[in-house]
């Protein structure tokens, strides 16, 4: 099973994927945990060029294509072969990412950043899309709170704006797709943690 955890900066999703993955460890069930961009070594070196805050000129486009080039070797070397593993894949950010910070915030379009993705990902979709949903006021304050800072968290007030637009917007787009589950992220951790359990065992075990 292939999961992503998608969300703003500051929702929670780190915190409550490495939750979840110690809990299905502990019930024996065999998982790993990986992240975007990077999980592997190349695509991990394609996130530091991306993160960097030094590369202040890297263009909007150049940015959407090394997010899917990193993307790519990470579905190709990690993703598929842990799924035909068996394994329960958990990755921190895919696709939903790509469609909000460049399809949305860049303003390159949506469509044309899944079509991209398309091609980058093989066709490789999640079985299951964790959207982790927080109002604008949570986010903030958590923001507030982390004193790590990368290119794009240093980015300015409007730019972090239009990503939340861009959230709500792929919201409305596909929640009523069969793999979109809306997380109520303004909860605790242990509540949010046994939430994702509880919905990724029930499919799981069908
Ligand atoms: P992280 O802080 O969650 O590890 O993500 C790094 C940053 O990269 C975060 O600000 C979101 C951004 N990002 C994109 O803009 N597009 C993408 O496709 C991905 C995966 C991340």
């Amino acid at each position: 099973m292939f999961i992503t955890f998608e969300g703003p900066d500051g929702c929670g999703k780190s915190t409550i994927l490495k939750e979840v993955y110690e809990k299905l460890i502990d019930l024996d069930i065999s998982a790993i945990k990986t992240r975007e961009p990077g999980g592997t070594r190349i695509s991990e070196e394609l996130r530091n060029i991306i993160l960097d805050e030094n590369n202040k000129e890297l263009t909007a486009v150049t940015e959407s294509l090394l997010m899917a080039a990193s993307r790519s070797q990470h579905v190709e070397e990690l993703i598929i072969p842990a799924i035909n593993e068996k394994k329960i894949v958990l990755c921190d950010r895919f696709v939903i990412s790509s469609l909000v910070y460049q399809g949305y915030a860049r303003d390159l379009g949506i469509d044309k950043i899944l079509k991209l993705n398309e091609f980058a990902t093989l066709g490789t979709k999640p079985d299951m899309i964790l959207f982790f949903d927080v109002t604008e006021e949570n986010l903030l304050s958590r923001r507030k709170k982390r004193n790590t800072s990368d290119r794009l968290e240093k980015e300015e007030l409007n730019f972090h704006k239009k990503v939340y637009k861009g959230y709500n917007y792929i919201k409305e787009k596909f929640q009523d797709d069969e793999n979109f589950y809306i997380v109520d992220a303004n909860k605790g951790i242990s509540e949010i943690t046994s939430y994702c359990i509880s919905i990724i065992l029930d499919n799981y075990r069908r």
